[in-house]
């Protein structure tokens, strides 16, 4: 049984959902994320071209450090992509979208750990502004070692899916990349919890092509698109690898306020050197 850095044991669920029944057909043939509705709001796109925010830049006034981040980063990073200032602001629409859309009902929020936490965080938060009535919980679905996806999903051994029964599931994820990760979890949630509904709300997705588009493709999704569309989703990003904002590359970064792009020096960093 594999244990990961925390201590916790870990079910795969890739390609067999884990539930120890096969799936009643083949992952090619299933339509693309059956259950959910079609994406809600377009994502603000981000270009692949976009400049990225100098990490000291901030002019005459500006706050003393716009873009805060530990000394030991230094090196690491090559800008920011998104500032955290734009993110809120993101969610907040985002949320009023969904107080709209799950009017007089509860929905139950499932966050993805540990990349989604920030996100998760920032979107109760928005809900509570809406007087928008909600239940969580929290998953450890992970399916990265570095920046390659493995295609191999696993789920923490103790989440609740008795808490699912009937309700309106909205899946919180910080990114979706390939989709291998949600296009596996989603059967899951909705085979083994029995849910009435399950949504994807997404912070970023990332535009994939080259060989990550040809595994989202053999995961089910087609057309440069990952498996998986998310009724609710923030920022279509680059192809590149981000960090911050509860994204991390090997356990690091995710204590960066803003979502910056990781430098060659950071994917090349030991992190085992890094003084604890
Ligand atoms: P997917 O299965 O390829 O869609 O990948 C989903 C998961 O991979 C996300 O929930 C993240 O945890 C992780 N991931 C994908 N791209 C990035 C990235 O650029 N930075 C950090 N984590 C990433
Ligand atoms: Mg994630």
């Amino acid at each position: 049984m594999p244990i990961n850095g925390s201590g916790k044991r870990l079910t795969s669920v890739a390609p067999q959902f884990a539930t120890g029944r096969a799936p009643t057909r083949p992952m090619q043939d299933a339509p693309t994320n059956p259950a959910c509705r079609p994406a809600r709001l377009v994502p603000i796109h981000i270009p692949d071209d976009a400049s990225l925010i100098d990490p000291d830049s901030g002019g005459p006034g500006a706050h003393p450090h716009p873009h805060p981040h530990p000394p030991e980063y230094a090196g690491h990073l090559a800008g920011v992509l998104l500032p955290s200032a734009r993110i809120g602001s993101r969610a907040a629409e985002l949320a009023s979208l969904i107080h709209e859309d799950y009017a007089g009902r509860r929905p139950h929020l499932v966050c993805v750990l540990k990349g989604a936490s920030i996100f998760f965080h920032e979107m109760l938060r928005r809900l509570q502004d809406r007087s928008q009535g909600y239940t969580f919980d929290f998953l450890r679905a992970s399916s990265y070692e570095g920046t390659e996806t493995t295609g191999t999903v696993r789920v923490s051994e103790d989440f609740d899916y008795g808490g699912l029964e009937g309700r309106d599931v909205i899946v919180v994820e910080d990114i979706i990349d390939t989709g291998v990760t949600l296009s596996r979890l989603l059967p899951v949630l909705r085979e083994r919890g029995g849910c009435r509904s399950v949504e994807v709300c997404t912070l970023l997705e990332k535009r994939i092509d080259g060989e990550r588009g040809a595994r989202a493709a053999e995961a089910g999704g087609g057309g440069g698109h990952a498996p998986v569309v998310a009724r609710y989703c923030g920022f279509s990003i680059p192809n590149r690898f981000v960090i911050g904002y509860g994204l991390d590359y090997n356990e690091l970064y995710r204590d960066l306020r803003d979502i910056w792009i990781i430098s060659q020096a950071g994917i090349e960093f030991d992190h085992k050197t890094l003084a604890v």
